[in-house]
């Protein structure tokens, strides 16, 4: 696992771009990109669709979300809406290479729907999708995806999408489960702002039910982005 603390949440967001853009137009074939909702991940992907140029060519590139709350794709809520506001509406990308979770539907039968359609367009290791990049955030709580720490089970099922529920909000979510989560080829963990420093801490002294403790993605590559702010005292 490695950290890269930058000053700003801004030079932080152009970091990861950076390193997604490296690995995109680097890519052989076809490549699969797990996403997360939520704000930060907002001005990284507004950052992205800027770099994008005609070296970079979305053809192969398929997107996944990690996790979507239970509202239709139009809801301000919407993690698919926030990523097509930032970035897909900005770059030439084959409307199939997009691959929603249908938040309008049923949180439990969307869970069964979206896992058929991963595993019809992701490589499978041991019938678990191996996807390129996972992208994954951090809430205050340490829940990572839609997996938090009152349904922290949810990271062990043997299902490749389960259903959730926000624990403040009774919200209902479909959320990718730790075998997932631990298969990335990358994941990339971004975190910004005073908010997380607490948190953050914690799970880099191994202290606390945090789902987010629970990714290793050993033996895949894990690097954490984190501004000064949420990093605090780590080095
Ligand atoms: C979501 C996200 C979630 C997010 C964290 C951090 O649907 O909310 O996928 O896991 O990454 O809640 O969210 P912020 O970036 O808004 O702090």
């Amino acid at each position: 696992m490695k950290k890269r603390i930058f000053n700003t949440k801004e030079l932080t967001a152009q970091a990861l771009a950076e390193e997604l853009y490296s690995k995109i137009t680097r890519a052989a074939g076809q490549f699969n990109i797990a996403v997360s909702g939520g704000s930060t991940p907002a001005l990284m992907f507004s950052i992205l669709a800027d770099l994008s140029d005609d070296k970079l060519s979305w053809e192969n590139i398929h997107f996944f979300w990690v996790d979507e709350r239970s509202v239709p794709p139009g809801d301000d809520q919407s993690n698919y809406k926030m990523t097509s506001r930032t970035l897909l509406s900005r770059i030439s990308i084959p409307e199939g290479n997009i691959h929603r979770v249908r938040g309008e539907g049923d949180a439990e039968t969307e869970a069964i729907r979206y896992s058929e359609e991963i595993r019809k367009f992701v490589p499978l290791n041991n019938s678990i999708p191996v996807f390129d990049v996972i992208l994954l955030g951090m809430g205050d709580d340490g829940h990572t995806a839609s997996i938090f720490p009152d349904q922290i089970d949810l990271f062990y099922s043997q299902n490749i999408c389960e259903a959730a529920v926000h624990p403040q909000s009774g919200q209902k979510r479909v959320t990718l489960t730790g075998k997932v989560l631990n298969k990335g080829k990358s994941v990339y963990f971004l975190v910004c702002g005073k908010s997380k420093t607490e948190v953050l801490t914690n799970v880099f002294d191994n202290k606390g039910n945090y789902p987010a403790l629970l990714v290793d993605n050993a033996p895949g590559e894990l690097i954490y982005y984190l501004d000064s702010e949420a990093a605090g005292s780590l080095k």
